[in-house]
């Protein structure tokens, strides 16, 4: 088959470059040569057009409003799989069997206890700091305490990392939530699994045993399923880029929780829901309508739109589902805010303005609620998107450090700053 090219003229000189295509998706034009055969460089802040790599991990088609793993719908998974077994399929590519599955889940279990050192790092914290901030920094610290397994040439030492990353994060998030409310840490339990013990570490104490609820554990796992990955989205990226030095992965992990802390990323759980409680009452939500469309006003509407999905966000859906699910299980059918979502959602939906610019709600419009509902507070919800989110960034970093085609990240830019000028002697500044 002949080599597709893309053909750039400038200036009379006409330089071409090959158009690569993939299993599904966009076709991209490897500009990779285009600084040596022209001396310039391209232009896209915010990489709106830009492929940063190439993957095998997660594809999204916007239009469609689809969403896969490892080629896999994220509707297919989020019902037929649990969290873990999303994790086995997203870090090796194939869904495990029934061998695999339980060999995983005890390779996870053991490695769910943090060092007891990593305890004093929360004392340096105030009880009211943002449990965001504590990730960061906590996770952060997590590179200090591993050495034995750093070489990212070595695909053990990569299994281990991957493997007590994933392990300790749910233990580290229950310790951010603890040391917030002045409870006492509770320690993993072997006998739950991974989302029923995360559960249990939240909201067991030491005076009772802790009987996670069936129906809640599945939802949260659930949520965990359509948090776990979604491409080269901000956080991703900076988890890929930090990587690319050869940085410790917990290092890099700890980056891609503090980007994904942003309200315009992972930060809008918290911000949709405190958007509905500003809200308050369905009676409102025209004037707020109103501020969304004002080029004046710097309102969002939390939890809607999307870089890519210019349908429906399928895990918005998912999420819709799932939050129903919860609040019928807890007898909470009329719940205010949720009543007030959907009603935001159906105006929304009918205003020519969200219908023209493509916005929908994303995945971060529900789970506010049900998180909610789960007895999680608003503060918890980033961290829960990073527990998940966490299995992506690592199976990313993986792809990242094998990739033949790694190097170091580093753009270039357009320098518009003042031109090449001498300093004058103080006496004539
Ligand atoms: C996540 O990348 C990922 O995959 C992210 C994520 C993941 O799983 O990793 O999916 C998770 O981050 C979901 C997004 C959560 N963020 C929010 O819900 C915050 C509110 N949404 C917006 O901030 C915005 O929609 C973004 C940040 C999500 C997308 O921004 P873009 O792609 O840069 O688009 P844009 O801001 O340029 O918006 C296009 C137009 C603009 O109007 P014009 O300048 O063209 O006139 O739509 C408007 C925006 O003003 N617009 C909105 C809006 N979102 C976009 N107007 C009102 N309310 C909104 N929510």
């Amino acid at each position: 088959m002949t080599q597709r090219t893309a053909t750039l003229t400038v200036d009379g000189n006409t330089s071409e470059y090959p158009v690569m295509s993939g299993t599904h998706g966009n076709d991209v034009i490897d500009i990779r040569s285009l600084g040596g055969k022209t001396g310039m460089f391209t232009y896209d802040s915010g990489f709106l057009s830009t492929s940063s790599c190439q993957s095998r991990i997660t594809f999204i088609d916007g239009d469609k409003g689809e969403l896969l793993y490892r080629g896999y719908p994220i509707e297919q998974l989020a019902e037929n799989c649990n969290f873990l077994e999303v994790t086995y399929l997203l870090k090796n590519g194939e869904l495990p069997n029934a061998a695999q599955k339980s060999d995983f889940e005890n390779t996870i279990k053991n490695h769910t206890m943090v060092h007891e050192q990593l305890v004093k790092f929360f004392q340096g914290f105030r009880r009211d700091a943002h449990p965001m901030a504590v990730m960061v920094g906590v996770v952060g610290a997590l590179s200090a305490f591993y050495h034995d397994a750093m070489d990212t040439s070595d695909a053990e030492h990569r299994s281990i990392s991957f493997n007590r990353i994933v392990a300790k994060i749910p233990t580290i998030v229950a310790m951010a939530y603890k040391y917030s409310m002045g409870q006492p840490f509770m320690y993993p339990r072997n006998d739950l699994d991974y989302t029923a013990n995360f559960m249990h570490m939240m909201f067991g104490t030491p005076c009772e045993e802790y009987k996670p609820n069936p129906v809640l554990v599945r939802a949260l796992d659930v949520i965990f399923t359509l948090h776990a990955d979604h491409e080269q989205n901000a956080s991703t990226s900076t988890v890929r880029l930090a990587g690319s030095s050869g940085a410790n992965p917990f290092a890099c992990i700890a980056a891609g929780i503090a980007c994904l802390w942003g309200p315009s990323h992972g930060g809008a759980n918290e911000a949709c829901l405190t958007m509905l409680e500003e809200i308050g009452d369905v009676s409102r939500v025209g004037e707020y309508i109103k501020r969304a469309k004002d080029k004046n006003d710097s309102f969002k509407l939390m939890g809607f739109g999307h870089r890519v999905y210019k349908n429906f966000d399928p895990r918005a859906k998912l999420m819709g589902k799932v939050c129903a699910e919860v609040l019928g299980e807890l007898g909470l059918e009329n719940d205010r805010l949720f009543k007030l979502a959907k009603e935001l959602e159906k105006i929304a939906l009918e205003d020519d303005y969200f219908v023209q610019k493509k916005l929908y709600p994303n995945v971060d419009f529900y789970s506010g609620i049900v998180q909610r509902a789960l007895g999680i507070p608003t503060s918890m919800f980033t961290c829960i998107f990073a527990l998940a989110r966490t299995v992506g960034w690592m199976t990313q970093w993986e792809e990242m450090v094998t990739d033949p085609e790694y190097k170091i990240g580093r753009p270039r830019q357009l320098y518009i700053g003042a031109a090449r000028r001498d300093v004058p002697p103080i006496t004539k500044r």
